[in-house]
Parts: structure tokens; C-alpha cells; sequence
């Protein structure tokens, strides 16, 4: 390692010590999420399982709660439940990346651990640069940097990164976020055959393609996928406008399900569909682990204008991933399901038949699973720690979260549509909910700050279900 970058990972670490207790003590400290040891973090990068063991890279500010220079942070697991925090994996030093290692993606290929990723360059004058740069790894630890493998391309702004890699019928495939120069977003494919020679295929989906009409002006973190056959473009798009209950976040993070042709560079795909519909859901990445799940990780936090204000920061540390989810296709949806392995935190089962009119202290770090046996018409009400709640509307057939905004203090809600309700899985964790209503088909992910030692959740309405719950620990 140079000498100037062993500096800054030490200045780093420098400021993990220094600030380690006040981050610890924070009440809203999560229990089984992944979490900053200090500093900012944002997107999920790098998802793997290698040689066995789950990575998880992160986009890493260490020095402030705010967005900066990105480190690439890294925990590791075997399980996804109990996590090691490994050394940090890139810092932003070299001339290709000096404002920032950006977001990117991992594959291994000969027993090798490749990190794709962007480098970020912000001139004095204000000017932008953008680098496709790649690293490589023979134990998933320590990583060696070969600097950029791809230019930018002619077409497009420097608003170009975030490339995802994957292997089809033999050759590497690339695909990059971008902005084209009419400030359009729009999602890229490149080729290889060797990891580090790329050309260019060209754009498979954007704002103003495929019967798309006006969709935002930078599209983010794209990832290609494929679930029973089809092939699913996951991207973050930024500049869609609110549009009833769709897109009231700044940012949106969704999908186009279609057939990508290889050959003819083309994507044909219908609409699109945001993969969350609560308030702190962006760049989500997925994976492909050994036995062949699709798990994704989401960034449990966005970039608008209450970021600043979220409660943690006076404790030094800003936001954190979801739980990994297990993606599955059925009905046209893009179903997201808890991990199994999940279960290895449950404690203190509690199980209840016929359950309406309840409530429940002691819930805090808790998973709850409700089935519902009959359902009457009207509201059904579930209050989680008089800080935040989801109703169900059974006549309108629609269902919404409602919490408190960090930075205006007044009840804010998100809505989407869904024909019944039949089951709901809730995950709750000291200052977060993740709820996937019928099996995955919604899920809403937010972040909420109840008062510590609030801890009672209740339910209300016409309703009869039968309860489980369970405390969550992760030693
Ligand atoms: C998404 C994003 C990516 C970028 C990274 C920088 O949240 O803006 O496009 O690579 O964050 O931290």
C-alpha cells in the first residue's frame, strides 16, 4: 500500500476511535441492520458471496455525516446475521478517484475477487470526471487497484458510473448509470473478454427509449437480472415528478421487467415499478449467492432535504442497509422475501390465536408475522411505538405508512394500492421498520425515531388474525 494511502485510511480510523463510545451509546443505534462505525453511509456495493462468505462493501464518508470523498467500508459473514467488519477495502487517493470511490459491483472470476467500481473527480473548477476503475482481490481482504478500465464515453456527461458486471453465454457484460449530454438519463451496456478491455454496445433503456417518455435526467445504480426467464433492469432513476401516490420520494428505486437481446442491443421492456414504497429506500444492488437466491441490499436512507437533519447525527453516524431480501418473480412482480437465515435471530416466541383489538409492550427489536383469518370492512391500524403507523383502508383497498418527518416534525405518509391484505411481516429495529405486505408483493422501508422508551405497538379495527412475534438479537 502507498504511503499517502495507509495516511488516510489511518485518519480514518482515527475517527471510528474517537468516536466510538457516542456512537455506541446512541438509542437509535440499529441492532441487526448494517450500520457506519461512524460517518455517512450510503449505497450497498459489491455484494458477493466469495469462497463461501458474504461481502457487503458500502459507500463510506468516515470524516462527516454528510456526502464526501466515499471510502468503500466492508463487512463480511457467513450467515448475512453475524457480520465482521473488515478493513476498509478502497480508499479515495489516487488521481482516478480523488473525490470519491463511487458505487460498483463484484464478480469473481480464476478464484479472484474483482470490484468494479467508479472514480470520482471533482477539478477546482468545478468540472467532473468519471473513471470505470477495477480492483482485485486473491482473499477477499486486501485489494490491489488497476486503476481505470473505461473512459467516458462520447455521448454522455460525466454523470456516468455505478457499472454492474456480469457473465452471459461466456463473455463479461458491463452495465453503467448515466446522463446523456441532452440530460436524459439512461442505462449502458459494454462487453468484455478479458475484464479489462470494454466496448461500448450502447444504451438499452432510458428516459425518451423504448416508449419511455420523460424519465428523469440521471439514472443511477443500474443492475440486470434475471428471475424466471426474464430479464429485470433495476435502476434508480432522479428527476421523476410525483405523480398521485406514485414517486413522492426526491429519488425512486424500481424496475422494467423485459428480454434484453444480446445481439441487437436491445431491451424491450413495459413500466416501471418502484420496489419500495416507503420513505428510505434507494440504490438497491443484488447478488447471485451459491445456492443460486437473488438477494438484494437497499440503502436504508436517501439524499433530500431532511438528511440533514436526521437525529443520529449528533451521535456522529448516518444511516444504514436494509435486511437482505430474496427476490422472487410471480405475476409480473418482483416479489422481496426476508432471507431465511434471518430466523437465526429469533427470541421469545410469542404466539397468538384470533387477535384484534391488542396491544403489546417490551417491542422494540422485534418481528412480527400476521395472518389475517377475516377481515371486516373499514380501517385496520397498526401504531408502532406512537411514532409512526400503517393503516389499511379495505373500502379504498389502499394501504399507508405514516411516520414523522425529521426535519418538519409533522405526520407524512406513503401510499400504494392493493386489492387485499392478507398477511404482513414486520421487521423493527430501534429506529427503523421494514413491513412486506402479502409476502413481498409491497414492501414499505423507513426510518422512524420513537421515544426509547415508548415501546408499545397495538392494533385496531374489524379485523381477526393470528399473531407471531419474536424479539431480534444479534449478539
Ligand atoms: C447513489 C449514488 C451513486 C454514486 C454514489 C456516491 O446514491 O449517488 O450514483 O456512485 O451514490 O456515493
Amino acid at each position: 500500500m502507498a504511503e499517502r494511502e495507509g495516511l488516510l485510511i489511518d485518519q480514518a480510523y482515527e475517527e471510528v476511535k474517537k468516536y466510538k463510545d457516542i456512537v455506541q451509546q446512541d438509542p437509535y443505534r440499529l441492532s441487526y441492520h448494517l450500520m457506519p462505525p461512524v460517518g455517512l453511509l450510503n449505497d450497498p456495493n459489491g455484494l458477493i458471496q466469495y469462497k463461501g462468505v458474504y461481502h457487503v462493501f458500502y459507500q463510506w464518508n468516515p470524516f462527516e455525516t454528510a456526502h464526501g470523498a466515499k471510502f468503500w467500508g466492508h463487512y463480511s459473514s457467513m450467515d448475512m446475521v453475524h457480520w465482521k467488519e473488515d478493513p476498509i477495502a478502497l480508499a479515495p487517493i489516487e488521481w482516478y478517484e480523488i473525490s470519491g470511490c463511487y458505487s460498483g459491483s463484484a464478480l469473481e472470476s480464476d478464484g479472484k475477487l474483482y470490484l468494479f467500481y467508479t472514480g470520482n473527480v471533482k477539478l477546482e473548477d468545478g468540472i467532473r470526471e468519471t473513471y470505470q476503475c477495477l480492483a482485485v482481490s486473491s482473499d477477499g481482504i486486501h485489494f490491489e487497484k488497476k486503476g481505470p478500465i473505461l473512459r467516458l464515453p462520447e455521448g454522455y456527461t460525466a454523470h456516468f458510473r455505478d457499472p454492474k458486471v456480469w457473465k452471459k453465454n461466456g463473455r463479461w457484460y458491463m452495465i453503467i448509470g448515466a446522463q446523456t449530454l441532452s440530460e436524459k438519463g439512461a442505462a449502458v451496456l459494454f462487453t468484455s473478454n478479458d475484464l479489462y478491455h470494454w466496448d461500448e454496445l450502447g444504451p438499452i433503456a432510458g428516459s425518451g427509449m423504448n416508449g419511455l417518455e420523460n424519465f428523469g435526467y440521471m439514472w443511477e445504480c443500474p443492475d440486470l437480472i434475471q428471475l424466471n426467464g426474464k430479464d429485470i433492469l433495476l435502476v434508480s432513476p432522479q428527476g421523476l415528478e410525483a405523480e398521485g401516490y406514485l414517486y413522492n420520494n426526491l429519488f425512486q428505486s424500481g424496475y422494467f421487467i423485459g428480454k434484453l437481446d444480446y445481439e441487437a442491443v436491445q431491451f424491450q421492456h413495459g413500466s416501471f415499478t418502484e420496489l419500495d414504497r416507503g420513505f428510505d429506500f434507494y440504490a438497491p444492488q443484488t447478488f447471485t449467492d451459491e445456492s443460486g437466491r437473488t438477494i438484494l441490499y437497499g440503502w436504508m436512507g436517501i439524499t433530500d432535504e431532511s438528511e440533514p437533519y436526521q437525529p443520529t447525527i449528533r451521535n456522529k453516524w448516518l444511516h444504514a442497509l436494509t435486511i437482505p431480501r430474496e427476490l422472487e418473480f410471480r405475476n409480473d412482480t418482483v416479489f422481496q422475501k426476508p432471507v431465511e437465515e434471518l430466523k437465526k435471530l429469533r427470541t421469545d416466541e410469542l404466539s397468538m390465536e384470533n387477535g384484534n383489538h391488542t396491544s403489546l409492550d417490551g417491542v422494540c427489536t422485534a418481528e412480527l408475522i400476521l395472518d389475517f383469518v377475516q377481515f371486516g370492512e373499514g380501517i385496520f391500524e397498526v401504531n408502532f411505538r406512537h411514532e409512526a403507523y400503517l393503516r389499511y383502508d379495505s373500502l379504498k383497498k389502499e394501504i399507508s405508512l405514516h411516520r414523522r418527518n425529521v426535519k418538519d416534525e409533522q405526520m407524512e405518509k406513503r401510499v400504494c394500492c392493493i386489492d387485499s391484505l392478507s398477511k404482513l411481516h414486520i421487521f423493527m429495529d430501534h429506529s427503523s421498520l421494514e413491513i412486506f405486505i402479502n409476502d413481498g408483493q409491497e414492501v414499505f422501508t423507513a426510518r422512524y425515531f420513537p421515544t426509547p422508551n415508548v415501546k408499545t405497538i397495538s392494533f385496531n379495527g374489524n379485523v381477526v388474525f393470528t399473531l407471531k412475534k419474536w424479539n431480534l438479537e444479534s449478539d
